[in-house]
């Protein structure tokens, strides 16, 4: 499928001709508050910038920067059946790839629902829920049990440092989870465990971030991608940078320096000191109450998780001044979370001028009657966040193009924000354009292409760990030497 690049961002206020004067300042207000003009995005590109370069420094920096041993890009004659799994936050995922070895793939997949409990449950249940779908999946599609052992890629998408291809240390839960006795532990021996516990004929050969995975699955369709990028319940990248550019693996790896490493940013954590994004006392207020305060805060501005609580925390606060909502219960309003990005997407897509999709939505949900003046309001302000999100998300992938001096490429991008929210991809395309100072603004001569991505933790995963096996049987190296883990665990947080 060719894409043609993103169209124009839309402008859709609407008349507010029938708005009252105090909403109109109120929306005025909001407009101030979450507008981030071009000056501003650059400033914040900037720092972006020297943000990644101290992640990969020995020092190290918010930003994680984790090499993931991941040292090339598919050439497209990867063959071979795999297994992929990815444990995203809602549910799981288990592919049988079979790649064709002419950059085409076949798939069979599975999905089990994670019960929302397990987010928060112990360790064991989740290493044990995780392995029984697995065998499911394996009975169901290998119902004659002959199955020799497969190799497995496991998107975990969470910061973990790497030492090696198929292990990972998380460095600490995102995305709402909070398991106990799994941060500061390599993931993969809990995994596998747990596998053999069950006897399931699996061997975890690569643990990938979902990023990694988004970029060379990108890649393998389409090989000017040069960056994944993620923008759903939690936010981040990958991209290639080379041995001799990552200080802090200096002395740990007998690899050439031109040797090329995929970089898990974990860009989610980009500036926790609080330095330069244009935070709101609603940022503020979701970074407070979350279970862990100063950590993602650049994630918490942007991810699908926090969108519409930040819509959310705005209309309660508007109607605690008594500008909206006037003598309503707003009870079921007041409830964190009850709102999600989707219902932000509602709000902008209601095709109707009075906006009765929204009077619709606020009574069925909330018990809430609308008037069209504050609908508008609520419409202008989903915009704003939407908008705010997507250009301060571009302002990720300028760092990177800046740091790698990339003047054009493609970006494999996915997610449900990505994928769902509306105009998301036209209003970061926009951004790009001034940051970068693209001078021919139509949206099909755009340089950097941020598109819609191949699977990544399916296709991904499973090249990975082809790229993994290859490695392998040609002695090449798939992680640092033994004698010095220690030492490199030792200087990363
Ligand atoms: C969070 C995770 C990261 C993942 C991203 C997108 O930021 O920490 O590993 O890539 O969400 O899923």
């Amino acid at each position: 499928m060719v894409h043609l690049g993103p169209k124009k961002p839309p402008s859709r206020k609407g008349s507010m001709a029938d708005v009252p004067r105090d909403l109109l300042e109120q929306i005025a207000q909001l407009e101030m508050l979450f507008t981030v003009d071009t000056a501003k995005l650059k400033a914040v590109a900037e720092h972006f910038k020297k943000e990644l370069e101290k992640g990969l420094s020995k020092e190290g920096g918010s930003i994680p920067m984790i090499p993931t041993w991941v040292m090339s890009m598919p050439d497209g004659t990867e063959s071979g059946t795999y297994l992929a799994l990815d444990m995203g936050g809602t549910n799981l995922r288990v592919c049988e790839v079979t790649l064709l070895g002419n950059r085409d793939f076949d798939i069979i997949q599975s999905k089990y629902h994670m019960p929302p409990e397990m987010k928060t449950g112990t360790s064991e249940q989740l290493w044990d829920y995780i392995a029984e779908c697995l065998l499911q999946f394996l009975q169901s599609h290998h119902p004659d049990g002959n199955i020799s052992e497969m190799h497995l890629g496991f998107t975990f998408s969470y910061p973990c440092t790497q030492t090696a291809i198929n292990n990972g240390i998380l460095q600490r839960w995102t995305k709402g989870f909070d398991i106990d006795d799994v941060e500061g532990h390599d993931v993969q021996p809990m995994f596998e465990a747990a596998l053999q516990k069950k006897k399931v004929p699996v061997k975890v050969t690569a643990l990938i971030n979902d990023t990694t995975g988004t970029m060379v699955a990108s890649n393998y369709t389409d090989p000017e991608t040069q960056m994944g990028v993620i923008f759903g319940t939690g936010c981040n990248a990958a991209y290639f940078d080379v041995v001799k550019n990552i200080p802090k693996l200096e002395g740990l790896v007998d690899l050439d320096p031109e040797t090329p490493m995929a970089i898990n940013c974990e860009w989610g954590a980009f500036d926790n000191e609080h330095l330069i994004l244009p935070r709101t006392a609603y940022d503020v207020q979701i970074d407070n109450e979350s279970p862990r305060p100063n950590q993602q805060c650049f994630e918490k501005m942007i991810a699908g998780l926090y969108l519409g609580e930040l819509h959310r925390l705005v209309m309660v606060d508007m109607h605690t001044q008594g500008l909206i909502f006037e003598k309503q219960d707003v009870s079921k309003l007041k409830v964190p979370y009850s709102i999600d990005a989707s219902l932000l997407s509602q709000i902008e897509e209601d095709p109707f001028e009075n906006l009765s999709e929204v009077q619709d939505i606020f009574e069925s949900r909330f018990n809430i009657t609308t008037t069209e003046p504050e609908r508008k309001l609520l419409r202008r302000l989903a915009e704003l966040i939407g908008t705010r999100a997507a250009r301060l998300s571009a302002t990720g992938i300028a760092a990177i193009c800046m740091k790698k001096g990339i003047k054009a490429c493609h970006v494999g991008a996915d997610g449900s924000v990505f994928n769902k929210y509306p105009h998301f991809e036209e209003r970061g395309a926009q951004a790009l354009a001034e940051m970068l100072d693209w001078k021919d603004l139509r949206p099909s001569k755009y340089p950097v292409k941020v598109q819609p991505a191949e699977d990544g933790s399916g296709v991904g995963a499973a090249l990975i760990a082809a790229l993994t096996v290859k490695r392998v049987k040609e002695g090449k190296a798939v992680g640092m030497r033994p004698d010095v883990r220690e030492k490199y665990l030792a200087t990363v947080k």
